[in-house]
């Protein structure tokens, strides 16, 4: 059992496998950060969605991971920029395509980009919730929307208490972590990682910073990979690493111990971990 209370609710379902995060959804299947791809991550046994938040220009919080519309849209220019109800006139599954680009199944499906509150009333009430609030460090005014970000999630679950018990709240800017734990210190955050940094080092700033949990990505991880887990653990911080699409290297990670596996292939990773740990019982 993890020693840090903020980690208690997270911890004690999953007891047994590594949780399944399903990163902007089952979106390896269907468009990514849609009430379409978080809906069929929960039909699909995840544990818990990662979804990124960004803002309106009208102040809502609003789930989509780049900062511009073009990749995953039909709309141009950046979401900042637009207002909800704009925002929402979009379709999100416009640009999807299993094939290389020979078809476009979701377009014209009326997928839209769904505000935060939208995906919670959507999705099953046992699901947890990885909010990862889009903050650029080096960009002063994508960090002072950051900010926002952070405090607007805070105001969300000040007025829905339920959702203590359910959220992960992650960034790749500590700043943003920080202002929510001034603002709501009971809530667990998490420090998202790029491999530009030797990873115990990454990992010394998570512990250092007060946070419950470490997302490195899989580049790099194995060099430290099991010293870190180790160490996170001792110092009682969960382990997640991202994107994981493999189902074989998802059980490689398991075994080494990590806590989460943020995939965009719920099933099947959860599948894989499964047949995994249930061979591992049976031979014992
Ligand atoms: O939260 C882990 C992962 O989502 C971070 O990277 O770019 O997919 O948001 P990205
Ligand atoms: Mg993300």
């Amino acid at each position: 059992m993890l020693k840090n209370p903020r980690l208690q609710s997270l911890s004690g379902r999953f007891p047994k496998r590594p949780r399944i995060i399903a990163h902007r959804g089952a979106s390896g299947l269907v468009p990514e950060n849609t009430l379409t791809a978080f809906v069929l991550a929960a039909e699909q046994g995840a544990d818990m969605v990662e979804l990124d938040l960004r803002l309106s220009k009208d102040g809502h919080l609003v789930v989509l991971h780049d900062a511009s519309l073009e990749r995953t849209t039909n709309g141009r220019g950046f979401v900042h920029e637009h207002t909800l109800a704009e925002l929402q006139q979009l379709d999100a599954g416009y640009a999807f395509t299993l094939d290389g680009g020979a078809t476009f199944p979701f377009r014209g499906l009326r997928l839209r980009i769904p505000t935060l509150e939208e995906v919670i009333a959507s999705i099953p009430q046992h699901l947890g919730i990885n909010t990862e609030i889009k903050s650029a460090p080096w960009d002063p005014a994508d960090r002072q929307r950051g900010q926002v970000i952070a405090e607007k999630l805070v105001a969300l679950v000040r007025r829905h208490p339920d959702l203590r018990e359910r959220l992960l709240v992650s960034s790749f800017d500590a700043a943003v972590l920080d202002t929510v734990r001034h603002l709501e210190p009971e809530l667990p955050l998490g420090l998202c990682t790029m491999p530009i940094a030797p990873l115990p080092e990454q990992l010394r700033t998570t512990v250092e910073r007060g946070y419950e949990a470490f997302h490195p990505t899989d580049i790099g991880f194995d060099e430290h990979g099991t010293a870190v887990v180790q160490s996170a653990h001792l110092a009682g911080l969960l382990v997640n690493v991202w994107t994981i699409d493999s189902p074989e290297r998802a059980v490689e990670l398991a075994a080494l111990g990590i806590d989460g596996i943020i995939t965009d292939y719920p099933e099947a990773t959860r599948k894989a971990i499964d047949r995994a740990l249930g061979s591992f019982t049976a031979r014992r």
